[in-house]
């Protein structure tokens, strides 16, 4: 199968991706105090979009002020909830554009896995997730409206920076999963129980949001398959994938795990091609039953490994993440007639250094982190 398939262009509602290469959410760690993205974010997304990634997703970027972002610290996510940080994404954006890509923020709330630091973690139940064992406080029905407010509102705020659309974190036991999930969701109002209630606290935030975006900004999420033992399981993953497609999801990214077992989310384990895209059977299962643009990450690393799910219609985009933290111009590589698989190793360093509050390490890449020395907002 020729690898030309990749370097077509698709569609995304309204909205035309030059080809099939997405880069995948990745906190790079290096966010300003304050939650303002840095240069080293301008020089990373920038570098993707002139070597031809056609789609970046922004790392995960926090709705809500009282997030894992610990304000007065070097090490903090990105924020989205108000307009001060505005003017520093849209110079990231514009420079994107600049190249003929597009860019998705990931907008996110850490639920469950909130830093402590700051506050005490709000989730759906008062479940235990966390290795630490923490148990988050259960979110009121009057907080929940609150959190959908919030996404809406910085739906609307990327929209009026320039993005080109968003994606909302439903995976990896973020809030949005810490939902869907049934061994962290116990409520018995309307947000928990059976699959729709489950899915309910996206699907409200769709209801408010779609109509006041259109259709040229898509609106699309990262859902988890999978979680935990005793989790979502693949007929829930499939049903509530429904739930949000009627109403009104512009395109799905399928992962799984939580950071509790970051290695379900990003494999160690890929020596071989059969290795790779472990996430597969699942996105195949949604192209069976949707009409909807699917996105697949998961250890993907060789271009006639990704040629053949696209042209056996398994997926409509392939998504990477630690590759090119290790070699940013690989489409440019794979565009120039080497079609080599992917340098990275996945040793997970970049992660490892990433979860003790480090700048993200590659073993490949030595690059990556002496370009990370400026943490000026660009
Ligand atoms: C350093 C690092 C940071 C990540 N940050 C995010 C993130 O902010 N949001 C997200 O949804 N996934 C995040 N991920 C997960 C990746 O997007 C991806 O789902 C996973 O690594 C599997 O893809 P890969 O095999 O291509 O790396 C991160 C992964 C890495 C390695």
């Amino acid at each position: 199968m020729s690898i030309e398939s990749l370097f077509s262009s698709h569609k995304i509602a309204d909205l035309c991706v030059k080809n099939r290469f997405v880069c995948s959410a990745t906190h790079l760690g290096t966010s300003y105090p304050g939650g303002f993205p840095t240069e080293h974010q301008f020089k990373f997304y920038g570098k993707l979009a002139e070597n031809d990634v056609g789609l970046i997703i922004t790392e995960n970027t926090l709705v809500d002020g009282y997030g894992s972002c610990d304000r007065n610290k070097i090490f903090s996510n990105c924020m989205m909830d108000d307009d001060s940080y505005m003017e520093s994404w849209k110079k990231i954006v514009d420079e994107v554009h600049k190249y003929g890509s597009k860019i998705f923020i990931q907008l996110s709330h850490p639920g469950i896995q909130e830093s402590i630091r700051f506050r005490h973690p709000l989730a759906p139940s008062p479940v235990q997730l966390r290795p630490d064992g923490v148990i988050p406080d259960e979110l009121t029905l009057e907080q929940i409206k609150s959190l959908i407010e919030k996404f809406v509102d910085a739906c609307i705020r990327s929209k009026k920076i320039g993005f080109d659309g968003v994606q909302l974190h439903s995976a990896h036991g973020y809030l949005i999963s810490n939902f869907i999930s049934p061994f962290t969701n116990k409520r018995r109002d309307k947000y928990g129980g059976n699959n729709r209630n489950r899915a309910r606290f996206l699907t409200d935030i769709l209801e408010k949001v779609k109509p006041l975006t259109g259709n040229d900004f898509p609106i699309i999420t990262k859902l988890n398959c999978c979680d935990v033992e005793g989790g979502l399981d693949i007929d829930q993953f499939v049903e509530i994938a429904g739930h949000y497609i009627r109403k009104g999801i512009d395109a799905i990214e399928v992962s799984g795990g939580t950071t509790a077992n970051i290695t379900c989310i990003s494999s160690k384990n890929i020596k071989s091609e059969e290795d790779e895209a472990y996430f597969l059977k699942y996105s195949k299962l949604l192209k069976e039953n949707f009409a909807i643009p699917l996105i697949l990450v998961g250890g993907l690393r060789s271009p006639n490994i990704m040629s053949k799910i696209i042209a056996n219609n398994q997926a409509d985009f392939i998504s990477m993440s630690r590759p090119f933290i290790s070699e940013p111009a690989l489409i440019s590589r794979w565009k120039s007639g080497d079609h080599g698989k992917a340098k990275c190793i996945s040793c997970n360093l970049c992660l490892d250094e990433l979860m003790k509050g480090k700048d993200v390490h590659c073993v490949v890449n030595e690059q990556i982190l002496k370009s990370k020395k400026s943490r000026n907002i660009p």
